[in-house]
């Protein structure tokens, strides 16, 4: 049988290269660059198709596609999310994407994303602070102690300065994962027993938890001016992590409005209620943060420009490196129009 050619073959970044690929750059370095990444595709925002991502929701969980194109390049993403699976020994949150040529619809690289999103949510995360957190704000507090809670400390203090951490998770297990994990990192790490305790002096607080209903991981009274919120766990339909009062305090800024409507925290505020777009802000054409008093909350879902931007991003580094294999992905016929023929290959 013949090997197939070079126009079968698709670049395919594995758990295990993604895991090689992340340390030869440095895990903050990454962080740095897919902000900078996204920062990128967030200015050029309107050039992008962009559609509310398509969800599949079950009893138990939800699957997602998450398309978008810039004219050049269409990328989507596979991702699931499913609060039960940690007590089954799954995650809850796992992916897998692709990068095509728009020109010829050729896939042009195949890859994990499960760590790719932990590290482009935390990177998103951190550029909204950038423009929405108070200045000079140093300290965090950590909400949900899962999967993404290392990733999002790290990012803040890569590209923000953050200095201290406090965590809290409802359980003690995770909190000591996460401090353990953050140990030798140079954040000064403090766990906590209570939320109300993790907020203590906190100028960001970011909530990231996971579970299927309308949870209050913070309650109106926790809130006080001048935070920023990074609300990452609100992501899904009946699923918000914030007391409805917060939003009415808060100035609240959003990837893309028709998915955020349905999926984030705002879900729970009127069609109509005011939002600005994230990446007004990041083009200049409207202003993040005003005033020392006011409280910014960042309704994060995770919007597929995000992702188009980290697949551009692995593109651009895997080609450097050896951390890649190609798949024999798509079929070249001798003929393009002798798909059968090319079938007779295999023949006994
Ligand atoms: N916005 C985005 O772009 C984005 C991206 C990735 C994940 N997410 C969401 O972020 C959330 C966290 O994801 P993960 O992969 O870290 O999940 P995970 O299951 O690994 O961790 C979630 C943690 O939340 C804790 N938790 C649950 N309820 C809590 C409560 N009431 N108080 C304190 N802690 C509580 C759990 O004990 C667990 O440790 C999920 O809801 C996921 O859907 C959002």
């Amino acid at each position: 049988m013949s090997q197939p050619s070079d126009k079968a073959l698709v670049p395919f970044v594995s758990v295990d290269n993604m895991m090689r690929l992340v340390h030869h750059i440095g895990i903050e370095q990454v962080l740095i660059d897919l902000a900078t990444y996204v920062e990128d595709d967030f200015r050029r925002w309107e050039l992008f198709d962009k559609t509310p991502r398509v969800a599949s929701h079950s009893e138990v969980g939800v699957i997602e596609l998450m398309p978008t194109s810039d004219g050049e390049a269409y990328g989507f993403k596979y991702v699931n999310g499913h609060p039960k699976n940690t007590s089954e020994g799954l995650q809850t949150v796992t992916a897998f994407g692709l990068l095509a040529n728009v020109y010829t619809g050729y896939p042009v690289l195949l890859t994990e994303m499960t760590i790719l999103t932990a590290l482009r949510t935390a990177a998103t995360s951190a550029m909204a602070a950038k423009y929405l957190a108070p200045k000079g704000s140093d300290t965090m507090a950590m909400i949900g102690n899962g999967a993404q809670s290392e990733f999002q400390s790290l990012a803040m203090k890569a590209i923000l300065g953050l200095k201290t951490v406090r965590l809290y998770d409802k359980d003690p297990a995770a909190t000591a994962k996460c401090a353990a994990n953050l140990a030798g990192t140079g954040l000064n790490v403090v766990s906590c027993a209570t939320p109300q305790e993790a907020i203590e002096g906190a100028q960001i607080l970011t909530t990231c938890t996971a579970d299927k209903q309308y949870a209050t991981i913070l309650s109106d009274n926790m809130v006080g001016a001048g935070v920023h919120i990074n609300a990452i766990g609100g992501d899904c339909p009946g699923k918000t992590e914030l007391a409805k009062g917060i939003l009415e305090r808060s100035d609240v800024f959003v990837e893309f409005p028709p998915q955020t409507r349905v999926e984030g925290e705002i879900q729970q505020m009127d069609e109509d209620f005011a939002v600005t777009e994230l990446w007004q802000v990041i083009s200049g054409q409207t202003e993040g943060r005003k005033d020392p008093r006011q409280i910014t909350l960042f309704d994060s879902v995770g919007f597929a420009i995000e992702d188009f931007s980290a697949l551009r991003y692995i593109r651009d580094k895997v080609s450097e490196t050896p951390f890649k294999e190609d798949l024999d992905m798509l079929a070249d016929p001798d003929d393009p129009r002798d798909l059968f023929g090319m079938l007779q290959r295999a023949k006994a």
